[in-house]
């Protein structure tokens, strides 16, 4: 059976004095005896605080992205071994705003995917359709060209230490969820294809995550679809309370 992971991905949200109110907040609500897995993917600058706030609890910690070099003349960026020194566990890659407005590719993901396993991070690996490529009806074909690409060359063993999550662009920011019938069918396709290049175990093992609007009305709905592994979430994890109700409802799902 796959864990459940629920992720918060705060983007450019909460500097330190508002991480710092997030963490006590979450610590006073009880992170003791969950089952589901909990990570959060802090802005670089408020990553040491959250790390230290919460030692002690089982939250990971997660970067919002990574370079692809482990260091050197890169102004503005960060590398694995910086991420891993500041406590961090985990590291998102490929998120559609990534791609979109700073123009990430396949071969980047992919790039950026290695380096992170070769430090030890988890690799967080972000696909999704636009609006317009859903409508025209080539969301499997998206979803494959992304994740091929993401994962070219990667031995099964390497795949089995991802994690996938499906984010329909659509569904970022808009209010609009994907429902969880359509989440369910892209996930059952990134399953399948994943046992294709990596085998049945690894494609049984590996947790896929939905993000687009997921939020405590919803989460429960999405959970519970059996290749729903978790939920990447973006505005609805920034208040403490919201994310942790979140968490008590993945905790309340038998599947
Ligand atoms: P929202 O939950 O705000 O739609 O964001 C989803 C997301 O992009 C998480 O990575």
């Amino acid at each position: 059976m796959r864990k459940l992971l629920i992720a918060g991905n705060w983007k450019m949200n909460h500097a330190v004095a508002a991480t710092v109110d997030f963490c006590r907040d979450l610590r006073s609500l009880g992170l003791e005896g969950q089952r589901a897995e909990v990570l959060l993917f802090p802005p670089f600058t408020s990553i040491a605080a959250m790390v230290s706030l919460l030692q002690g609890t089982p939250v990971h910690v997660g970067g919002q992205n990574l370079h692809q070099e482990s260091k050197g003349a890169y102004t503005g960026e960060i590398s694995a071994a910086m991420l891993k020194e500041a406590g961090c566990s985990h590291v998102l890659i490929g998120h559609s705003e990534r791609r979109q407005y700073f123009h990430e590719s396949d071969a980047g993901v992919n790039a950026k995917t290695r380096k992170a396993l070769e430090y030890g991070l988890t690799p967080v690996i972000c696909i999704g359709e636009t609006l317009e490529e859903r409508e025209k009806g080539v969301t499997n074909a998206v979803i494959k060209t992304q994740l091929s690409g993401a994962l070219e060359g990667f031995a099964p063993d390497a795949v089995r230490k991802t994690v996938i999550a499906y984010e329909p662009v659509w569904a970022i920011g808009t209010g609009l969820t994907a429902t969880p019938e359509q989440a369910q069918e892209v996930h059952r396709y990134i399953r399948k294809f994943l046992a294709e290049i990596a085998g049945d175990d690894c494609a049984e093992l590996l947790r896929i995550l939905y993000g687009g609007s997921a939020k405590p009305d919803n989460a429960e709905e999405l959970l519970s679809e059996t290749d729903i592994d978790g939920l990447l979430i973006g505005g609805a994890s920034l208040k403490a309370d919201d994310f942790y109700r979140i968490i008590e409802i993945a905790d309340t799902i038998n599947k």
